[in-house]
């Protein structure tokens, strides 16, 4: 079996919420339609910078889809009946036949870095690299030139990636925490203490 991989320190004794819910989730979560600007003002509103949402982006070397998120790439992008001309046709075509035009389907999902799904690793920016970014705010970066760079930098360099990235993440560990009497300090941090 391949390994590959990052592990990081991660700061604990956070105090964290005892509800979750999928409606908070949704309005702090930007959509994968956004252009680098877009994406750069809302990771900005979090007090993280453009280097930080290019870093943190690298995360989605790991991890699935639905269809949905990117399906507007692939049959009716901008209103046309034409594909997403920025992404890599032979890509597309494997994409269409993943998610086939007017499924009802809504289980589909596909790896986002079909060349490493489960592995830690720059594939990520490989991909974006090749026109192979499966959502708009992948493929974005690519339009400016100081995310194109970092994305050129992250691909050449795992080791610098994985060091931002772990510091980008403790960063982001630290936004919204809760004070005073409010939550609580997990036991476990996967569940709610009970
Ligand atoms: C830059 C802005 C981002 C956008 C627009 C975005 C968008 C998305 C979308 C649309 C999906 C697929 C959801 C689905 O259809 O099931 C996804 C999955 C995922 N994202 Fe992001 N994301 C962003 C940043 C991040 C960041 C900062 C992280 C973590 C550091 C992250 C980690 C993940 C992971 C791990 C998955 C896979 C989840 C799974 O396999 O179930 N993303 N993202």
């Amino acid at each position: 079996m391949q390994t590959g991989g990052l592990g990081y320190d991660v700061p604990a004794g956070r105090r964290d919420g005892r509800i979750s819910l999928a409606s908070e989730a949704s309005t702090n979560l930007p959509p994968p339609t956004f252009t680098v600007d877009q994406l750069t003002q809302f990771f900005s509103n979090k007090g993280l910078t453009q280097d930080e949402m290019v870093t943190l982006s690298g995360a989605h070397t790991i991890g699935r889809s639905h269809c949905s998120s990117f399906s507007n790439r692939l049959y009716n992008f901008n209103g046309t009946s034409g594909q997403d001309p920025t992404l890599d046709p032979q890509y597309a075509a494997s994409l269409k036949t993943q998610c086939p035009q007017g499924s009802t389907n809504t289980n589909l999902v596909v790896p986002m870095n079909p060349s490493s799904p489960s592995i830690t690793d720059v594939g990520y920016y490989v991909d974006v690299l090749r026109n192979r970014g499966l959502f708009t705010s992948d493929q974005t970066l690519l339009t400016d030139t100081t995310t194109a760079t970092q994305v050129r930098q992250n691909a050449g360099n795992p080791f610098l990636w994985k060091n931002k990235f772990a510091s980008a993440m403790v960063k982001m560990g630290q936004l919204g925490v809760l004070i005073g009497e409010a939550g609580q300090i997990r036991a476990n941090c996967r569940v709610i203490n009970s």
